[in-house]
């Protein structure tokens, strides 16, 4: 199994670019199957979540042309109303599939989908949503299958915000027939990303970005072309990157408007930051502050740029506390990086207090999962000595040849195959 051995302690200097959002591009390939016509992502990360989905569309029959960082998606039928078992059990976003295939088909079967474990996850608030647009839902010889002669709009209101819930319930009203109203809707840029490109296609979404979003069905979606927006997770965490380890990083081809409550707490800690209109400019910190933080739906401070700043902050001197309420196992891997030599004392699953500054050692460790594996990989770089981090499909899950873009900002890391 390949592994990354990182060398800490060198100076990073230079530019990094953002690649495409790989939490847009997973819808944006979910989206192209609503459509018999050609599709064509720009701006698409190479990464292995990526590879999955688009081999999960191409399973239920979708024709799909690879180029560098682009995709061209065509599903002029689909074939298969099963979602693949095998790739279905890597990737909790293959959920997002189901919402196409039976706006198309009238009917869908899926396991319970896997992905990151960072809690229990469940998928509640689509089968409910999926219900309220005329679904009938049965659990059946380990799968969902669900089906409806023709999906209906209706009125969903989500008890808990849910992301891709949203997202799924949105692109699935596309092709229901009248007026679907989503209420107490995720607000993420992708989202409106996503319902702007939809309504250039001939979709009818109002309010995408806003906690209400009402979809008047339509009977069909032409093809086009779509350009991703940055990847926001991946801007922070090149941010802590630069803030660890700069020297002065310059951070381009981002959008520092989709990190603004991130942005704010970086800076209170004491890291020094200049923002143009597509790129950010970090500075290595000297001397960091103890910050406290809470995670929330955007645009509060995302849950997924909570461990790389829980990792800042253990270079902070004084105490942190970090309240991550959106899943419960988030906080899990800050465990390895006691066995680093932070000191991290959970006081319950969602809340943990940083004692700092903490001077890390390299040693073995595995990636239990994306955003937690990035972080272990950054805490190598600034370790002192030698650090093997093993379970990287974790990390190549979400970040494009991670190791090749840290090289040219000076890092000593190698993929070992
Ligand atoms: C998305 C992002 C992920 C990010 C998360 C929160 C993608 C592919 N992933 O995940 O990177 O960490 O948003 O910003 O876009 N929930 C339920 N029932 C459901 C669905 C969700 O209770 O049916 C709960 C979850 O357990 C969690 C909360 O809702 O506590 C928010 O989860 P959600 O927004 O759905 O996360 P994802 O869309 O899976």
């Amino acid at each position: 199994m390949p592994y990354f051995e990182i060398t800490g302690g060198k100076k990073l200097n230079g530019e990094i670019e953002v690649k495409g959002a790989k939490n847009a591009a997973l819808k944006a390939v979910a989206a192209a199957l609503l459509s018999s016509e050609k599709w064509i992502i720009k701006n698409l990360p190479q990464i292995e979540d990526i590879n999955r989905i688009l081999e999960m569309a191409e399973d239920l029959g979708a024709k799909i042309k690879r180029g560098n960082n682009k995709v061209e998606i065509q599903a002029k039928s689909i074939k298969k109303t099963r979602l693949s078992e095998k790739l279905a059990g890597k990737l909790r976003a293959s959920i997002i599939l189901a919402g196409p295939v039976l706006a198309r088909m009238g009917k869908v079967s899926m396991p319970y989908p896997g992905g990151c474990v960072i809690g229990k996850r469940p998928i509640d608030l689509f089968l409910a949503g999926f219900q309220k647009m005329g679904a009938k839902v049965k659990w059946q010889d380990d799968h969902f299958s669900l089906s409806a002669r023709k999906l209906k709009g209706a009125k969903i209101f989500f008890p808990k915000i849910s992301v891709t819930g949203t997202e799924a319930m949105m692109i699935t009203a596309v092709l229901a027939e009248g007026e679907t109203i989503l209420e107490n809707a995720a607000m993420e840029p992708e989202i409106p990303a996503l319902a702007e490109f939809l309504n250039r296609c001939g979709a009818k979404i109002f309010g995408a970005g806003t906690p209400t979003i009402r979809i008047k069905g339509v009977k069909g979606i032409r093809g086009g072309q779509m350009k991703l927006i940055p990847d926001r997770i991946e801007t922070g965490t090149f941010v802590i990157l630069a803030a660890l380890c700069g020297g002065k990083i310059k951070i381009r081809n981002c959008n520092p408007d989709h990190i603004r409550a991130f942005l704010v707490n970086i800076q209170k800690a004491g890291v020094r930051i200049e923002e143009k209109k597509n790129e950010l400019v970090v500075w290595g910190a000297e001397k960091i502050n103890p910050v406290n933080v809470t995670t929330h739906e955007y645009p509060g401070f995302a849950t997924d740029l909570q461990p790389p700043f829980t990792l800042l902050v253990t270079q902070a001197r004084g105490t942190s506390q970090i309240h991550d309420p959106i899943f419960e196992g988030r906080l899990l891997f800050t465990d390895i990086l006691n066995s680093m030599g932070a000191n991290i004392v959970l006081n319950d699953p969602h809340r943990a207090a940083i004692h700092g500054p903490t001077r890390l050692r390299g040693r073995k460790i595995a990636s239990p999962d994306l955003r937690a594996g990035i972080t272990l990989l950054l805490a190598g770089l600034i370790a002192k000595g030698k650090t093997v981090v093993e379970n990287i499909y974790q990390i190549d899950r979400g970040y494009e040849k991670i190791e090749e873009r840290l090289q040219k900002l000076g890092a000593d890391i190698k993929r070992i195959m």
